[in-house]
């Protein structure tokens, strides 16, 4: 727990944040972020979709309380979505509200992420609204019920350690959705705490929209989890088509490619940018053993 706090700290640090950007990837973090632009990207998604593997791309960055720099996400954004149609890729795009603007004011959000899903709906390529901390909660999924009244190529994700996620899940069920055990530091007051329950909270979110939901897709790199939804699709009769796998780029790779070798549809998060720092941290928060990426990295340079 409080190598968990330290690292969630160190993700949080603003001025660590652009340092770390200046100086390109580094501490290992080359082995889980795909490329520093698209057309490193592109190279890395060509290489899963030979192994019949289908991506999620996500262009990293965090902090964003200009419009300027929520423009240019928005405009990268876009060029990927341009580069996925060009280049015949399997991937679709995730994205992160607070990128592209939730913290300066919704509506502008609003505008930058209904140009990048329009955009996309005239390829039909899925967009995927990224969950963040509790306080962005209620704002994304007011962003996605309202662009859902003219699109439907749009889904979110569900973080099984809010207490309110059911009630949320039930509601959404008819979206495409990601459900997750969530990656953020969050108060007693709205989230479990104990590892336990947020597990048990997890199986029974997936089992639900297994059951009831339109397509769901399962990202954990848990292998108890993932045994669990294998056992429980081919008990209830849920075809491949309703559901997939989703893991990060570079963790458990023999996994992910057995997954996908045995037929399951399986999905790689993708994320690439020079924004890289949070989201390293955040992964060492999540299991301190993604520290043997770093030490690896030192020592085989
Ligand atoms: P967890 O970390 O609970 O590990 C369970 C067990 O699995 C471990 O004890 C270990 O045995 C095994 N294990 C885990 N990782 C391993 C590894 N690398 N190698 C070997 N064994 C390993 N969160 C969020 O809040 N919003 C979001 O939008 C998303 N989006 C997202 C997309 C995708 C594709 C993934 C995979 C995850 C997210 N997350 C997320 C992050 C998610 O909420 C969660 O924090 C992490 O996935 C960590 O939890 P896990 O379920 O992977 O296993």
């Amino acid at each position: 727990m409080i190598l968990k706090d330290f690292f969630i700290g160190l993700s949080q640090n603003q001025l660590l944040n652009s340092a770390a950007k200046k100086y390109g990837l580094k501490l290992g973090a080359q082995n889980v972020v795909a490329g520093t632009n698209i057309a490193e990207t592109i190279e890395s998604i060509k290489e899963l979709n030979k192994h019949g593997i289908s991506c999620t791309v996500d262009n990293l960055g965090e902090f964003v309380f200009e419009k300027e720099e929520a423009t240019a996400a928005k405009n990268q954004i876009l060029a990927v979505i341009q580069a996925i149609h060009e280049n015949g890729v399997d991937a679709h795009i995730s994205l992160k509200p607070s990128q592209l603007g939730l913290d300066i004011d919704y509506e502008f959000c609003k505008e930058n992420i209904k140009e990048i899903v329009s955009a996309a709906h005239e390829y039909g390529i899925f967009v995927n609204f990224d969950m963040e901390d509790n306080a962005r909660l209620q704002p994304s999924f007011n962003l996605l019920d309202e662009l859902s009244e003219n699109y439907d190529n749009i889904g979110t994700v569900i973080q099984a350690y809010f207490f309110r996620a059911e009630e949320d899940l039930h509601q959404h069920k008819n979206y495409r959705l990601r459900i997750v055990k969530g990656a953020y530091k969050e108060s007693p007051e709205v989230a479990y705490q104990d590892k336990q329950e947020i597990d048990k909270n997890y199986i029974k979110l997936i089992e639900w929209h297994l059951l009831n939901g339109k397509f769901t897709s399962i990202a954990t790199h848990d292998h108890n989890v993932i045994n669990h939804v294998k056992q429980f699709v081919k008990e209830n009769n849920i075809p491949n088509e309703k559901f997939e796998f989703q893991m990060l780029y570079g963790f458990r790779k023999e996994m992910q490619l057995d997954l996908a070798k045995e037929g399951y549809n399986f999905c790689t998060y993708v994320p690439f940018g020079q924004d890289w720092y949070g989201y390293f941290m955040r992964r060492l928060a999540e299991r301190p053993q993604n520290m043997n990426l770093v030490v690896k990295q030192v020592f085989t340079k």
